[in-house]
């Protein structure tokens, strides 16, 4: 089963991705974690060019290929193998990133980016999308209080962010069979049980696994 966290800047999915991968392997799950960009040690080359914050001049559609160029070798390197080997794939963003912050964010063509994304991917599609919606205010406060680093995209606008918000719900809205959309501005262990009811009830109604 292929999983997928999404979501905008500071909505905890990493936190979250986390803590849903030691509990599937508690469960007997065995489940790959991986985040995007990055993952491999080519993504993560390629993640240190997207988010160094001189690389002021990117022109967006070199943005969108290099998210893709580093989601083309996770899901050669990682992600197929995992699912062939019959484990969980867990990963932290993937393609729908791109859409969000590429196309409603930057405001390129959605179905340009579209063919983009199905040649990177193969065509390969989440099973399920967990969505941890906040809102641009309460995430990037809440970056700030974390004491993370900044990357290139934190230093968008409000209206940028708010733009991926309302971009990720459109999203999920068009796909409600994939896409479940959690309220994420709660405390970690909250939304963690949401995810763990959500996963369990998604199995009990014919979703991939359990089969141990
Ligand atoms: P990251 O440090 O992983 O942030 P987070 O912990 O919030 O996920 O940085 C990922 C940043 O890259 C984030 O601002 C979103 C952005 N991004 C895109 O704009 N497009 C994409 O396709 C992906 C995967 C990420």
């Amino acid at each position: 089963m292929f999983i997928t966290l999404e979501g905008p800047d500071g909505s905890g999915k990493t936190t979250q991705a986390r803590l849903l991968a030691g509990w599937l392997q508690e469960q007997g799950y065995p489940v790959v974690l991986a985040r995007e960009p990055g993952g491999t040690a080519i993504g993560e080359r390629i993640r240190e060019v997207l988010h160094d914050p001189t690389h002021t001049g990117m022109a967006p559609w070199a943005e969108v290929f290099l998210y893709c160029a580093a989601r083309a070798q996770l899901v050669a390197e990682v992600i197929r193998p995992a699912l062939a080997a019959g484990q969980t794939v867990l990963c932290d963003r993937y393609a729908d990133s791109t859409l969000a912050y590429q196309g409603y964010g930057r405001g390129l063509d959605l179905e340009a980016l579209q063919r983009v994304l199905s040649l990177a991917t193969g065509g390969l599609t989440p099973d399920l999308t967990f969505c941890l919606d906040i809102s641009p205010e309460e995430g990037l406060a809440r970056r700030q209080r974390g004491g993370e680093e900044w990357n290139r995209l934190d230093r968008e606008t409000v209206e940028f962010h708010r733009r991926v918000r309302a971009g990720y719900l459109e999203l999920a809205g068009r796909e409600p069979r994939r896409w479940i959309v959690v309220d994420a501005a709660r405390p970690v262990e909250a939304v963690q049980a949401d995810l763990r009811a959500l996963l369990r009830a998604r199995w009990t109604g014919g979703g991939a696994p359990p089969a141990l």
